[in-house]
């Protein structure tokens, strides 16, 4: 596939107006800061074809579901990441022509994404009146020092023209979602004020009620001196603008700087959100641009020194991997645990921005093994919040006793998605929300989560595997009916391999914790047998007979799990036998021959030997990839990644490397035709852990770090920073050694390649090892 995007190590660059990729590129170089986001749409008046979206965490909208039959224990709404007041806006005309690149005629341009430093930057040449030029060149930022600061310094220069600039900078809350399901608007105007070149919109959200307070202020330089302007402020509902006319001669230079802060109820009194906002923005602008933005650069100095990943020899791979760590950085920071990441994080408005097992599944172990252990914690936590409404959930659908049936679409801890093969049969998500105590716990040793509040949530996901599972006694077995597994292109499926494997699996962790707590702080299970009503002898023994007879569909001719009961019914072919015209199928096929056919949107039977592959043979690992692989269309970009690092684990390098190829530059190649809807932030993290568990091959076992490292035939090296327990390393592998830095104090314990090995605190081990690169 040919990017088209240039390649470069640090930069994503788009040379050339393509207004056919606009929004596509409006995606690619969003820019976010865990507290709000913003697609890379332009700041002058765009009439062509666009998606404007400004984002703020944690500020949504609970739209009315739509549908065409209803169902019951379908939610009520589906809550939306709302597309939040437009703060950009800077339109700009010449002798009182606008400037519009859908019209004006285009000379040149360019489109950059900095991922060293952070900030997108736009630089066009434009003819304007009487076929002279100007030269625009625009970089904003939100800032990753001071999260509620978005920072543009807008420049313009004149080629040859002479004449009057007139600029309009505005705040406009009178957005939309592009997604609304009634074509409603979700904001309200609440208060607004606008003096000279100071202004402040306040608005609120409709149900909700969220108030976002969103101001600006603005100066013009010329020759790095600020200039006396004269202003004209608009107010209009829901909007507040300014607009300043200025002469410009030949070669001459203006500058404007706007500042702007957004507030919200969130984090800040509604009544005071107006002065707050003032106060911030004066701040902002006595620090002004520069300093600002080396305080933002500083900031992702901070971030790139323990997270980046270099590869030598690889210019794509790298410039992938950077830009999926750039993204994520961008979504999720960690630091307020009311907030999580969506599927498509700031980036567009498809999945509303709401939480999906994908959090738990993919981008929980990449923060445990690139951030403090606050930022894991707060992720959990989430859920252990949500824990009481996740049991309202499972009550809602018939499950009693404090079952918890975490929803699979949310933003508060209700469910709020509604197809009815994924709200009520996608509940692998409890399994993964329930692994991911375990994961925390074995990456930073904090123990004490599993008393405080884990085991609370495992003994609510057991009672739900516990009642979900059902007795056949045909099969002799247990049994879990009609589900949906991470393989979405099958519904209401009987014993998906992976959901059973899950369930099975909680039951016995949950067991094995309440027996260590039994030994260890017996005053805390009582109480937390008293909290949840929970009796150990009346629930756990069919939790004990639910492990031993759990039913797993098996193929004993190929000696491979089999998906689901009746997978070998399907006429068996490989993926490579559909026509290109037709992929991706759901964009091609209807949804009953999707459903028929064997193809697997995503990993499924593999997602589950990549969880437990220490009760597996490598051989048994194989047989499994070798029959589900050539079967995978990776239409879910949560895909390719888990295929990648399974194929590593099983020494297919070659595969290995083609898959992470597809899950790095998914995006950036837009190899599923989507990303004019946004990103795939959540697999990004996938993307990290193909390198770092796939190629590096890390995994933690028995408290210790092991490596078995692979390396792709073309790449000289690579290396990573990872953390466990309160230390942090970083690996280097090329051809023939690995090398480990141990950059913390503490003396790190690892196996490489099936040794013993420790390296003391600060110190450096290099091994000369002959690392595989063939297949
Ligand atoms: C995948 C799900 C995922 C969702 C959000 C879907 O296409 O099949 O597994 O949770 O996208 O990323």
């Amino acid at each position: 596939m040919n990017s088209f995007y240039k390649k470069d190590v640090w930069q994503i660059i788009e040379d050339g107006f393509h207004p056919e990729m606009n929004r596509k590129s409006e995606s690619i170089f969003s820019i976010g800061n865990g507290y709000m986001g913003q697609r890379a749409n332009s700041e002058e008046h765009y009439s062509g074809d666009s998606l404007q979206g400004s984002y703020i965490a944690g500020v949504y909208y609970p739209d009315k579901t739509r549908v065409g039959w209803w169902k019951n224990g379908y939610p009520e709404y589906f809550a939306k990441v709302l597309n939040a007041p437009n703060w950009i806006g800077i339109d700009i005309s010449v002798n009182g022509k606008a400037v519009d690149l859908a019209t004006s005629e285009i000379i040149s341009f360019s489109r950059i994404l900095n991922m060293k430093e952070g900030y997108l930057e736009r630089s066009f040449r434009v003819t304007v009146s009487g076929n002279k030029t100007i030269e625009i060149n625009s970089r904003r930022f939100v800032s990753m020092a001071e999260p509620d600061l978005g920072i543009i310094r807008y420049i313009v220069k004149s080629i040859d023209f002479e004449g009057t600039l007139d600029f309009t900078v505005y705040i406009d809350g009178d957005v939309k979602n592009e997604d609304s399901n009634y074509g409603e608007k979700f904001w309200i105007e609440v208060s607004k004020e606008i003096n000279g070149n100071n202004g402040v919109l306040v608005t609120r959200t409709l149900k909700t009620d969220f108030y976002v307070a969103t101001g600006m202020c603005f100066e013009f330089l010329k020759d790095n001196r600020e200039i006396v302007i004269k202003t004209e402020n608009i107010a209009r509902e829901k909007y507040i603008a300014s607009t300043v006319s200025l002469d410009i001669r030949k070669g001459e230079e203006v500058v404007l700087n706007k500042y702007v802060s957004v507030l919200s109820s969130l984090n800040n009194t509604k009544e005071k959100l107006t002065g707050d906002t003032k106060a911030r923005l004066k701040e902002a602008r006595t620090k002004g641009y520069a300093a600002l933005f080396i305080g933002h650069k500083k900031e992702w100095e901070r971030i790139w020194a323990t997270s980046d990943v270099v590869i030598e020899g690889d210019i794509l791979a790298q410039q992938a991997i950077r830009f999926n760590i750039f993204h994520l950085n961008q979504t999720y920071t960690g630091k307020d645990e009311r907030l999580n990441i969506g599927p498509k994080g700031f980036t567009g408005e498809k999945y509303g921005g709401s939480t999906y097992w994908d959090t738990e599944a993919f981008d929980l172990p990449f923060f445990l093994k690139t951030a403090d252990r606050e930022v894991g914690k707060n992720l959990l936590l989430y859920r252990y919040k949500h824990l009481e409404k996740s049991i309202a959930n499972a009550e809602k659908l018939g499950f009693k006793n404090g079952a918890a049936l975490y929803p699979m679409v949310t933003m508060n801890g209700e469910e709020c998605h509604n197809e009815w093969e994924i709200t009520f049969e996608e509940i692998h998500r409890n399994g993964a929300i329930a692994f991911a105590i375990f994961n925390y716990i074995r990456h930073t040793g904090d123990d004490e989560y599993m008393a405080d509040y884990g085991l609370e949530v495992l003994i609510g996901i057991s009672r739900f595997w516990s009642q979900r599972a059902t007795f056949s006694e045909n099969l002799k077995k247990y049994v879990i009916l009609g589900v949906t597994g991470p393989n979405e292109y099958e519904n209401n499926v009987n014993n998906n391999w992976y959901t059973n494997s899950l369930a099975v699996w909680t039951l016995s962790y949950t067991i094995k914790n309440i027996r260590i707590l039994e030994r260890e702080n017996p005053d805390k299970l009582s109480a937390l047998y008293i909290k949840a009503n929970f009796s150990f002898s009346d629930e756990t023994a069919r939790w004990q007979e639910i492990i031993k007879y759990m039913h797993f569909p098996v193929d004993s001719s190929r000696d491979i799990f089999l998906q689901q009961d009746g997978f070998l019914d399907k006429e068996l072919k490989p993926a490579s036998s559909i026509p290109s015209a037709e992929r991706p199928i759901n964009q091609h096929w209807s949804w009953d021959r999707i459903l028929r056919s064997c193809f697997i949107k995503q990993a499924d039977v593999l997602q589950g030997l990549y969880l437990f592959e220490d009760q597996f043979d490598t051989e048994t690992i194989k047989r499994n990839y070798d029959f589900y692989e050539p079967m995978t269309v990776h239409e879910s970009s949560l895909s390719a990644c888990i295929h990648s690092i399974v194929a590593s684990r099983i020494g297919n390098i070659e595969k290995a490397y083609e898959l992470y190829l597809h899950t790095a530059r998914l995006d950036l190649d837009d190899y599923n035709n989507e990303v004019s809807e946004g990103l795939h932030i959540t697999s990004m993290a996938g993307t990290w852990l193909a390198i770092v568990e796939g190629f590096g091959g890390m995994r933690i076992k028995d408290g210790k770090i092991l490596l078995n490292p692979l390396i792709p035939v073309n790449w000289l090296s690579y290396s990573f920073h990872a953390r466990f327990r309160g230390l942090l390393f970083e690996v280097k592998v090329t051809k023939d050694s690995v090398s480990i830095n141990n950059i913390s104090e503490k003396p790190l314990d690892l196996v490489i390649s099936g040794k013993e090995y420790q390296v003391e605190g600060s110190g450096k081990l290099i091994l000369n090892l002959k690392i595989d690169f063939f297949s």
